[in-house]
């Protein structure tokens, strides 16, 4: 089995100590550093943009995980390969000509993730299933920290892993939105590659204890 890989989720750290946040994820045993961008159009929520990407990319020793809630996400990949990003995830549901917008992420030698909203199906996939890199199912609805996870995915992540197996694809699954103790397990069980986590990690009094832990659920 490979190994599960965890994600924290910079939209949960405390932005007055972005430093501190950093470092304590390169010091911890996650494997992604997961970037919530938020256009205030795609999503009700504004987040940060190319400058906190910068800095970021600057003192982050992990895999660089962006996650764009932006319309028209086009506009912005060359950018985004400048800044550093090693994934970079647009939303099905923000693409019209998703297939060349994947091929164009790749040509920046990123990997190409696709995310989907919890209302869009495993089915609208199967027609590029293996032009994707990296499935993210939203667990919550995009926009906002701290809400609680919508147990309907656990049948989407089982469904996707059907699709990805039926197509002998490498497609990876990660998980998005209301990640904790509580779920962790779970979700690895059912077929989840990478979870990420917002606020369980952050809020946390022990931080890189709450890490090794999802990791070690993830991976038990
Ligand atoms: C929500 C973002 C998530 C968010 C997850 O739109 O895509 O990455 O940071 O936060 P938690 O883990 O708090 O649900
Ligand atoms: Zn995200």
């Amino acid at each position: 089995m490979t190994e599960k890989l965890i994600a924290p989720s910079l939209l949960a750290a405390d932005f007055g100590n972005l430093q501190r946040d950093i470092e304590m994820v390169n010091n911890s045993s996650a494997d992604w550093f997961h970037i919530d961008i938020m256009d205030g159009v795609f999503v009700p929520n504004i987040s940060y943009g190319m400058p906190v990407l910068d800095a970021i990319s600057k003192h982050t020793t992990k895999t660089l995980d962006v996650h764009l809630m932006i319309v028209d996400p086009d506009r912005y990949i060359k950018d985004f390969a400048r800044l550093g990003a090693d994934n970079l995830t647009v939303h099905f549901e923000a693409c019209t000509h998703l297939h060349r917008t994947l091929q164009v992420i790749k040509a920046e030698g990123m990997k190409a993730g696709v995310a989907i909203n919890p209302h869009t199906g495993i089915d609208s996939l199967k027609d590029i299933i293996n032009d994707i890199d990296i499935v993210l199912i939203m667990s919550v609805n995009p926009g906002f920290g701290g809400q609680s996870f919508i147990e309907n995915t656990y049948k989407k992540i089982k469904q996707l892993k059907e699709l990805i197996l039926q197509k002998n694809s490498s497609t990876l699954i990660e998980i998005d939105g209301g990640v904790s103790d509580q779920n962790a397990l779970e979700l690895a069980k059912a077929g989840a590659d990478i979870l990420v986590a917002g606020s369980f990690v952050f809020k946390a009094k022990n931080q890189l204890g709450t890490i090794k832990n999802l990791k070690q659920l993830a991976n038990s």
